[in-house]
Order: structure tokens, then C-alpha cells, then sequence
């Protein structure tokens, strides 16, 4: 998913292009302002964090695109191409070390993981299925 800081920078076909040029295929992808409950469900393993309230106000400040990526490895690749959680600590040549400073603000959202990502695609994209391929 890519931030509102990430939408509202004008890096939307910046970060596009970066997981394109990795390899990896789009498979599904809409603009949308998270609703809050959206918001919570999706950041719930944060819940307990201090951070917890920052962040669905941040994730909630403005429109997202939120989107499906396949591929091999997708999802290490994905986070190897987003970089650190704290852009202040992601490498240069990373989408967080090229373009972020902040902990918080890093511009995109990657799963960790193949059932985070079945979750996730089920809450933003309903019917859409993990392992969606349009032939
Ligand atoms: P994400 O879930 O967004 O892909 O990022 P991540 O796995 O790299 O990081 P995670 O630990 O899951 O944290 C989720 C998001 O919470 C914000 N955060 N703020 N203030 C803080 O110390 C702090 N730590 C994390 C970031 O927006 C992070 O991406
Ligand atoms: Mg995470």
C-alpha cells in the first residue's frame, strides 16, 4: 500500500515503477481513503504500541493505494524493495532510504507475511483471493 505521505509527495509512479522494475506483476490496485475501523483491523497487532493512535490517524489522513503484488518471493522482495520501518535507517537505493526520514511517515506498507497477506487482500479487496492470477 502506498502512504498518504508516499500519495501525496507525487511518488505513486515512482514506487509503481520500482516494484515493476524488481519483477514483481500487479494484480490488483484502487485509490481509497481508509475508513478508521479499516484502519484498526488492518494495524490491530499494533494495537497495544504507543504509536497505536499516531498511526491510524496517519494511515487514515488521506487517500491510499492499496494493491496486490505477485511474484516470486513477492513478499521479501517487496520489503527488501521498501526498506527498513524507519526510513531514517533504510539503505540508499531502498524506496524508505531513497525518498523518507521518518518512522512513522515511510510511504508504503508491505505484508509480512503469506497470511498477513491472505488478510490483508481479503480486507481491502474481498473476493479477490490470495492467489489471484488474471490470465
Ligand atoms: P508496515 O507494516 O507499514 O509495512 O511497516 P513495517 O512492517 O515495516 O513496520 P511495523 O513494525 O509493522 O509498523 C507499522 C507501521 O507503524 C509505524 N511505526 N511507527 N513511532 C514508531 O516508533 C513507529 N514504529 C512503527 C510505521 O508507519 C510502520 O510502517
Ligand atoms: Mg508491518
Amino acid at each position: 500500500m502506498i502512504k498518504p505521505d508516499g500519495v501525496a509527495r507525487g511518488l505513486v509512479g515512482e514506487i509503481i515503477q520500482r516494484l515493476e522494475n524488481r519483477g514483481l506483476m500487479p494484480v490488483a490496485m484502487k485509490m481509497m481513503r481508509i475508513p478508521p475501523d479499516l484502519a484498526r483491523n488492518h494495524y490491530a497487532v499494533h494495537a497495544d504500541k504507543p504509536f497505536f493512535s499516531s498511526l491510524i490517524e496517519y494511515i487514515t489522513s488521506g487517500p491510499v493505494v492499496a494493491m496486490v503484488w505477485e511474484g516470486k518471493n513477492a513478499i521479501e522482495a517487496s520489503r527488501a524493495t521498501m526498506g527498513s520501518t524507519d526510513s531514517l535507517e533504510a539503505v540508499p537505493g531502498s524506496i524508505r532510504g531513497d525518498f523518507g526520514l521518518d518512522v512513522e511517515q515511510n510511504l508504503i506498507h508491505g505484508s509480512d507475511g503469506p497470511e498477513t497477506a491472505a488478510h490483508e487482500i481479503e480486507l481491502f479487496f474481498g473476493e479477490i483471493g490470495p492467489t489471484s492470477s488474471l490470465e
